[in-house]
């Protein structure tokens, strides 16, 4: 669904907040979005701005859902099919205007008191290097009319694709697209093999996507984007980037990182700019959700029979999973343990427990955890890969792991069976 009609349909349901009064893109509305997490605002006077700010709009999985057409029972399975197979792309003529690249026509968000500055927080950036295209998130702090300071975080593709054009001595084209349909956003955030382009499993979300070319620059881009920034990161310029706070509501680490040139700006009529609180919902479930199906791969493959999987809030959607298992082997719980390491190698925290368990629910968690887990039950990893958003990491990432085994045994001596059992009322009273 478009950004624009995810807004009016949110609005038809009543579920859309409009603040009609006049709103600073300093530190104001993210203030605002921190204290409305988990419901869509509209902010329709934004000072120094004639776009209106949209935000919180995908801060809840079963919105998210519902702007794909789906329930949040089916994520796991749609995003696999999606990912699996991509869907249909076609190009076509776009309709927008184009203008001067001056950065102050946006009301880009100053988030935090420390940041660095104003950020672009949903930018989906299109790049194109010859016959290798890519789209993924980049934070953006603007540093100038026309600049921003990018974050490519090492070894991902727009890094990668970036390092082969300095070694050619030339600029990277990209595009940079805010106001997505919500199948854009999550293939944004989802990684695929090397070479593969992710528009694709965005056209299967979303049952197909048109495109049309940037007029600056050899990238095409979806024609419904609500602005779209013509650009290049320039080869022979980086400066600091930072401090910016991220999904763990911490303040990642200052880096040297590229500078990024806006050549024109193309906007749609009636254009609503989206705003992405750094360190909220809406940040930790688009960065975690498309982890949980490459979770779920894993497991399976290892032989674990699924039920559910989560990636809790207090992990920022990101360290700390929770998987709930039909347990048929003792040594079923370490093999999940070490299967969802495997599709998700930023996990800090892992806790395994039975079937009858919300993994949702931090508290029947905590009960199983409690209930269930002894010494002897646990894993422990120290010096080991893990995520740079993990503030007891080092700056590339290595760090610890803890996961547990909260499932009940198995087989269990007769005098101890009752003490195993979960009571529940009695039925029909
Ligand atoms: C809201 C959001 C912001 C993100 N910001 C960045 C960022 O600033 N830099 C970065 O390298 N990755 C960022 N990511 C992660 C990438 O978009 C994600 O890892 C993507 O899968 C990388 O794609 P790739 O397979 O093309 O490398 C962000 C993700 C989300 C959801």
């Amino acid at each position: 669904m478009r950004f624009r009609d995810s807004l009016s349909l949110l609005d038809r349901e009543g579920k859309l907040t409009r603040v009609r009064e006049p709103v600073d893109p300093r530190y104001e509305i993210a203030s605002r979005l921190r204290r409305l997490e988990g419901t869509p605002v509209l902010f329709e006077n934004v000072v120094g701005s004639d776009l209106p700010v949209a935000g919180n709009l995908l801060s809840r999985m079963d919105l998210l859902c519902e702007s794909l057409g789906f329930g949040p029972e089916e994520w796991i399975p749609r995003l696999s099919e999606a990912m699996a197979h991509p869907g249909p792309v076609s190009e076509t003529e776009g309709a927008f205007e184009y203008l001067e690249p001056d950065l102050d026509r946006l009301p880009i968000l100053t988030h935090y008191p420390k940041d660095q500055g104003p950020y672009v927080t949903s930018g989906v950036v299109f790049a194109r290097r010859g016959d290798v295209r890519n789209l993924s998130f980049h934070r953006l702090c603007r540093i100038g009319r026309d600049r921003f300071v990018g974050r490519l975080v090492e070894k991902r593709d727009l890094h990668t694709m970036y390092l082969d054009a300095r070694e050619h001595g030339e600029d990277l084209s990209v595009s940079v697209a805010i106001g997505n349909r919500s199948g854009v956003l999550v293939a944004g955030a989802t990684s695929v093999a090397r070479g593969e382009y992710e528009l694709g499993i965005a056209a299967a979300l979303e049952h197909g996507i048109e495109v049309c070319r940037a007029r600056s620059n050899p990238t095409s881009y979806p024609i419904d984007s609500e602005v779209v920034l013509e650009g290049r990161i320039l080869h022979d310029e980086t400066t600091r980037e930072g401090p910016f706070v991220d999904l763990t509501n911490t303040y990642d680490a200052v880096r040297d990182q590229p500078v990024i040139v806006v050549d024109r700006i193309a906007r749609r009529k009636g254009a609503v700019y989206h705003a992405l609180l750094p360190g909220g919902n809406e940040h930790r479930l688009l960065m975690g959700a498309p982890r949980t199906p490459t979770i779920d791969r894993s497991l399976r493959a290892a032989g674990i029979d699924v039920v559910q999987i989560h990636l809790t809030e207090g992990g920022s959607g990101w360290l700390d999973a929770v998987v709930s298992i039909r347990k048929h082997r003792e040594s079923d719980p370490r093999t999940a343990i070490e299967a969802a390491i495997r599709g998700h190698r930023s996990l800090k925290k892992i806790t395994i427990v039975d079937a009858d368990v919300d993994v949702t629910d931090p508290h029947e968690v905590n009960y199983a955890l409690t209930m269930y887990w002894e010494a002897g039950k646990e894993l422990v990893l120290s010096d080991t890969k893990g995520s740079s958003l993990d503030p007891m990491a080092t700056p590339d990432g290595t760090g610890s792991k803890i996961a547990f085994d909260a499932t009940r045994p198995l087989s269990v001596a007769p005098e101890r069976r009752l003490k195993m059992q979960r009571a529940e009322p009695a039925p029909g009273v």
